[in-house]
């Protein structure tokens, strides 16, 4: 147990110089990534561009990476999963799995059962406050939920080790409109509350409306990082990484779009 750590030393989470592979390729080639403390940071791409596998990687489900993965000084980059958890890192994988059997409560227990008692207790009362709407859910299984709800709870299991950063990819997959506007406050309140967020998004004016920061990435390597208020005032940088695709390409497409319904 390394209790002398002091949390607060890691005012940022530094992936430096990242390569993953796949399948014995390399699909994340030195990518470098700053993500602060308190913010939210974008991480964009196209399609097959890595970004699920890189926030795979750090999360250490995926063991063929190098780099480092640095909280301050210490380096995660080769922990496994609980350590990295552990930590101060929770990830929110694509694809929202949830036990579908199993109520919300059990779900969040899940998420929990590493913790000492006191801590788990808190961890869940914080994210079901960030999450009201699940108080009344508890006892349903979780496939009764719907997409936006399931979505909820998959963040808050990640919310419940109370984390210091936490990686979340794909918020808004599948969900309707309604639903991510739903969701985006609740992000913001997530960063608010100190903890560092990167956040990958399809819809990339809701992760540029959010973020300080934001990464471009395609074809495993970083293409752009700057402001997310750069990249929102330069939409060509978008379509050249060929976030807009088809007849989106030409105006207010998809990708680009707050999914607010007209
Ligand atoms: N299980 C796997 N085995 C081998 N290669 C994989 C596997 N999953 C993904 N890949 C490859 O890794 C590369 C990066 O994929 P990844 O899923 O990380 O991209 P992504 O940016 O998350 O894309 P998307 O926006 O579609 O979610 C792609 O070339 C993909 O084909
Ligand atoms: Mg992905």
């Amino acid at each position: 147990m390394s209790a002398a750590a002091p949390p607060a030393a890691a005012s940022k989470l530094f992936l430096r110089e990242m390569t993953v592979r796949r399948g014995g390729r390399p699909v994340v080639r030195d990518v470098s990534i700053e993500i602060p403390a308190g913010e939210v940071t974008a991480l964009l791409g196209p399609n097959g561009a890595g970004k699920s596998s890189l926030v795979l990687a750090v999360g250490g489900v995926l063991r063929e990476r190098t780099g480092s993965v640095l909280l301050g000084d210490e380096d995660v980059c080769r922990a496994r999963p609980e350590r990295i958890r552990k930590a101060g890192i929770a990830i929110v994988p694509e694809g929202r799995r949830l036990l579908p059997d199993l109520t919300v409560d059990e779900n969040l227990r899940v998420a929990t059962y590493t913790l000492p008692r006191a801590d788990a207790q808190a961890g869940r009362e914080r994210a079901l406050e960030m999450f009201p709407e699940l108080n009344k859910r508890l006892t349903n299984p979780a496939r009764a939920l719907s997409g936006g709800e399931q979505q909820m709870v998959v963040l808050a299991q990640a919310l419940v080790s109370r984390p210091r950063f936490v990686l979340i990819d794909e918020l808004s997959l599948g969900l309707a409109p309604v639903v991510v506007n739903r969701l985006v406050p609740t992000i913001r309140t997530v960063a608010e509350s100190g903890i560092g967020v990167l956040l990958i998004e399809q819809f990339a004016t809701v992760a540029l409306g959010l973020a300080n920061r934001a990464y471009l990435m395609e074809g495993g390597q970083l293409h752009y990082s700057g402001t997310a208020r750069e990249l929102l005032e330069k939409p060509e940088l978008l379509h050249q990484a060929y976030l807009l695709r088809g007849s989106d390409a030409d105006g207010d497409g998809a990708a680009g779009s707050h999914p607010t319904p007209a």
